[in-house]
């Protein structure tokens, strides 16, 4: 049985039982409460909550209501959370699920849709007895497979343990039924709040392939689980697994889904080896569909990921030697085997063009990890992990790269520690409260030991404010401080930010600090009511208490259009002209979602 096929057999026996087939929605979600379209359910989440009605209700991708309360689709779906496990038999980013759905069930009123011959649209949406009976019958008659066995939820947490589904399993002869707990049994919510339930899971062949919710939950954003007025079904079906378990493989890149594109890859490279074959097929298929769904490289959120896959795909261009343009290579084939279902992929061009764009850009940041590494003579392995937190190098091309000798001694084993410890920090630290922000900003008190330092600090302290303002230029308004420190050697700076900063970032920042620099912009200082002070928009603490008075500095010929503006009590240079050049000397992690920055001045 070809992909072509199971889509359609999939597809119909769910349509024939009052099921309306429903379009993909695209990996751009725009449900705010996650950055990426990650399981078919979401676009439905409003009809388990009640908030819409799927008789009434336009459905966006349908332009339609739906017409039942039963649905069927094949959604494209994408899990951050794997990206480092790719490159296996099974793990994958993007990934289509194939799943049935149903919202609205009332005891009573419920069945699966309709046998052929039945009235449609059925009456109500349907629960346990009714999903359980649909996927057996898919799995066991339609597709001719074995179950293994099924697991069900064996109870925890005020959740009871799910003897409904253990019955239904009984009655439909299956005998291996296991008892799992929460980690493996209850699914949701995506994002922050939202549905969620136990589950009932189907394992052929040893591998999970069919995962039944039983959406009885609503789970909000404090944890707390709240019953749903009407519980609802959503299961999910990853297309990759359930084709290779079809076709008596463990490995999904056996798959005719990956076939056309490993293929191609031994072709143009077939010295590859195999972890990084995977990688080249799973990033820059998942590439290309993310590309065609509008999203663009880009530091924030989905357009984040997609940058990861890219670079990463481009590194291992290099250091595993591969002289061939592998996008130009995958993507045709990508189109080819999916554009059928997503026309999206059918603008090559444009999916090409947007790779390429990414190539030059990171072939720069690449360029100047390369150079620091000539810098040593010998590699520590806290180096090497400073090298792939600031560059992005990873492990291999560190070891490949190094001066003759500088690297020899590097061992996987320790990285992966350093990994691990650098990963234990950020956890422990997340945990610390993060508290206050320098004493200098706030009070204006000086810590300065003779005329030189003071001199000093001024400039740091100066270069603090266009840092601040230069950080929010480059990432975003989102960009808070939470803390900062200067004394004569260095300024400290913290502030908020989900994830590390790329060097080009750090690049910029430096380039329009120094560019303020370079145009000697006066600094100003006014005082005024803290109202009108507020009305400038200058920066200030959210949350914390100030005079009637205050102070605003701002850098530039007018505060409207300052480079930068603060409320500070000082002191600082007069001209920026005064500071000479700023170097960003680290980015790291302070905790979780809070950056640092420490900068120098020469
Ligand atoms: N939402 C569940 C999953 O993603 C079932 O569809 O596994």
């Amino acid at each position: 049985m070809t992909s072509e096929q199971v889509r359609e057999k999939f597809l119909r026996f769910f349509e024939k039982r009052g099921h309306t087939i429903v379009p993909s929605s695209s990996l751009s979600s725009d449900d705010p409460s996650v950055l990426i379209t990650t399981a078919g359910m979401q676009q439905f989440k409003p009809y388990y909550t009640g908030e819409k009605d799927p008789l009434k209700d336009i459905h966006p991708n349908l332009g339609r209501p739906l017409g039942s309360k039963n649905t069927v689709s094949i959604q494209k779906s994408f899990r951050t959370s794997d990206i480092d496990e790719v490159g296996d038999e099974t793990h994958l980013t993007f990934f289509e699920m194939l799943g049935n759905f149903s919202f609205g069930y009332k005891p009573g009123l419920a069945r699966a849709g309709t046998a052929e011959g039945e009235p449609r649209p059925p009456k109500g949406g349907y629960f346990k007895k009714e999903a359980i009976e649909l996927s057996h019958e898919f799995i066991t008659k339609e597709l001719g497979l074995t179950i293994d066995y099924v697991s069900v939820f064996k109870g925890e947490e005020g959740v009871p343990l799910d003897e409904e589904s253990e019955a239904i399993w009984k009655s439909l002869g299956v005998t291996d039924i296991r008892r799992f707990g929460r980690e493996d049994n209850f699914w949701g919510p995506t994002g922050s709040e939202g549905p969620c339930g136990p589950t009932t899971e189907i394992y052929i062949k040893g591998v999970e392939v069919w995962n039944l919710v039983f959406n009885e939950f609503y789970c909000h954003a404090d944890g707390k689980l709240a019953k749903l007025d009407t519980p609802g079904v959503d299961t999910g079906m990853g297309f990759e697994r359930l084709m290779a378990v079809i076709i008596g493989e463990t490995d999904v890149f056996k798959t005719d889904l990956f076939l056309p594109i490993v293929k191609k890859l031994e072709e143009v490279a077939p010295n590859l080896d195999e972890q990084s074959k995977k990688v080249f097929a799973d990033h820059l298929r998942a590439s290309a569909f993310l590309i065609a769904d509008g999203i663009r490289p880009s530091n924030k959120e989905a357009g984040y990921i997609l940058r990861r896959l890219l670079r990463r795909v481009i590194a291992y261009e290099v250091s595993r030697d591969v002289h061939s343009d592998l996008f130009a290579v995958v993507v045709p084939e990508v189109a080819q085997k999916f554009s059928d279902v997503y026309p999206g992929l059918k603008n090559t061009e444009e999916i090409l063009l947007v790779m390429e764009e990414e190539k030059s850009k990171f072939q720069a940041a690449l360029g100047r990890g390369m150079k620091e590494l000539t810098r040593y003579e010998k590699i520590t392995t806290a180096d090497a992990f400073k090298l792939y937190e600031s560059y992005g190098l990873p492990f291999e091309l560190i070891k490949e790269l190094a001066p003759k000798g500088a690297a020899a001694h590097l061992r996987r084993e320790d990285f992966d520690k350093e990994f691990e410890k650098h990963q234990k920090k950020s956890r422990a630290g997340a945990e610390a409260k993060f508290g206050g922000h320098g004493l200098l900003l706030n009070t204006g008190e000086i810590k300065a030991g003779n005329k030189e330092e003071l001199n000093k600090i001024l400039r740091l302290h100066t270069t603090t404010h266009l840092l601040q303002a230069a950080l929010r230029k480059v990432l975003g308004n989102e960009v808070e401080q939470r803390g900062s420190d200067v004394n004569a050697r260095r300024t400290r700076f913290d502030f908020t930010l989900p994830r590390k900063m790329t060097p080009e970032e750090i690049m910029q920042v430096e380039d329009l600090i120094n560019n303020a620099i370079k145009k000697d912009l006066p600094v100003h200082k006014v005082e005024m009511s803290i109202e009108e002070a507020k009305k400038t928009g200058a920066l200030h603490f959210f949350g914390t208490k100030y005079p009637p008075q205050v102070k605003v500095y701002y850098i530039g010929n007018t505060i409207k259009d300052a480079f930068s503006k603060e409320f500070c009590n000082g002191p600082h240079v007069e001209h920026t002209g005064e500071i000479g050049q700023v170097v960003i000397k680290k980015e790291e992690a302070v905790s979780a979602g809070i950056r640092r920055v420490r900068v120098e001045v020469i």
